[in-house]
């Protein structure tokens, strides 16, 4: 597809983000709301957000000349004819997204790909019953989207494979790098882990083991900094000689222990490890730990250098 039409339904907080990134990749958008009020606060937040990317360099285009890719309207039909891609950022009700979806499928090109951002409803949970629902399929983003450049790509079992090849496709294309996530688990993945943490999180603070700022404070100068360059099992391959194999048999058991504090027993089998050391060891064979634990720390010297200049909240 050369030259795709995307649609954006629902021009609140997401909408506003995917609306930024389909255009900034230089494509027509068509964004459609139930309420007038809400396509104007749109256009006043575009704009401003735009600016603000323009002033820190992230822009290779005028904010002008983005924004004059994108189209206002209170006409679903009109939003929708020429869409090969609509992003749904409606309300995370179930009840809307399935009316919504219905409507939807209705209104667009047989194949157009028909994608919500919800955040925890499955595409199961309000596509089930919609005529060609092998197109339909939740693409959740981070908050915000032009930034946070990760989308979950969520298939049902009624989504066929060319959806979902041309969905990653065009997400691609747009900047963004899609996650495939199988079997709908509640929560999807990013926001799972991020419950993880925050269960953890409430407890710590709970039973007066530290306090919330320096919890935060553990997670911004600690593990979210190491985080954003290798993710967690990166880093218990680099932490330990001998990577993944090597840090379980050396802290597994401590793990499986604070699980068990919290009530969870899932340990970690021997298939189970085996499975994650031999993915990870794909991009960061054992033979190379010394290598790869320098590349880690050079990395990690230039993220402090730039930390320096950024102003936290
Ligand atoms: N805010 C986040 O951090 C975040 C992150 C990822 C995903 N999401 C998901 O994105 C979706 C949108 O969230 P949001 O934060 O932008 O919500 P929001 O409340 O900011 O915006 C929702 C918009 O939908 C409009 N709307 C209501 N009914 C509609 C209908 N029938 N048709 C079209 N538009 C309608 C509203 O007028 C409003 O402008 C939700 O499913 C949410 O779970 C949100």
């Amino acid at each position: 597809m050369s030259d795709p039409k995307f649609s954006v339904i629902g021009s609140g907080s997401i909408g506003i983000g995917w609306a930024i990134v389909f255009a900034r990749a230089g494509y027509q958008v068509k964004v459609f709301d139930i309420e007038e009020a809400a396509l104007r606060n749109f256009e006043i937040q575009v704009k401003a957000r735009l600016e603000l990317l323009a002033e820190n360099d992230l822009l290779t285009q005028s904010p002008k000349e983005i924004l004059a890719r994108i189209d206002t309207t209170l006409d679903l039909s009109e939003a929708l004819v020429d869409a090969d891609y609509v992003q749904e950022c409606g309300p995370e009700n179930v009840e809307v997204k399935r009316e919504l979806f219905t409507k939807l499928a209705g209104l667009t090109k047989p194949d157009a790909i028909l994608a919500s951002s919800s955040s925890a409803l499955r595409p199961s949970e309000f596509a089930s019953d919609i005529s060609s629902n092998e197109r339909c399929l939740v693409v959740h983003p981070g908050n915000p989207p032009y930034l946070i450049a990760i989308a979950e790509v969520v298939p049902a079992k009624f989504t066929s494979d060319a959806a979902i090849n041309t969905c990653t496709q065009l997400l691609t294309k747009v900047g963004i790098i899609p996650i495939r996530v199988n079997n709908e688990p509640q929560g999807f993945v990013f926001n799972r882990l991020q419950g993880a943490i925050l269960r953890e999180a409430y407890c710590l603070v709970r039973d007066g083991v530290i306090s919330p700022t320096d919890l935060d404070l553990i997670v911004t100068e600690g593990l979210g900094k190491r985080w954003s360059i290798v993710g967690p099992f990166a880093t218990s391959a680099l932490n330990v000689r001998g990577g993944i194999r090597a840090h379980v048999a050396r802290m597994g058991k401590s793990y499986f222990e604070m699980g068990k504090e919290r009530g969870q027993n899932d340990p970690w089998d021997q298939e189970l490890v085996e499975r994650v050391a031999s993915d990870i060891e794909n991009k960061l064979p054992d033979a190379q730990w010394e290598k790869n634990t320098e590349k880690r720390d050079l990395a990690l010297m230039k993220l402090n250098k730039l930390f320096e200049r950024i102003v936290k909240p």
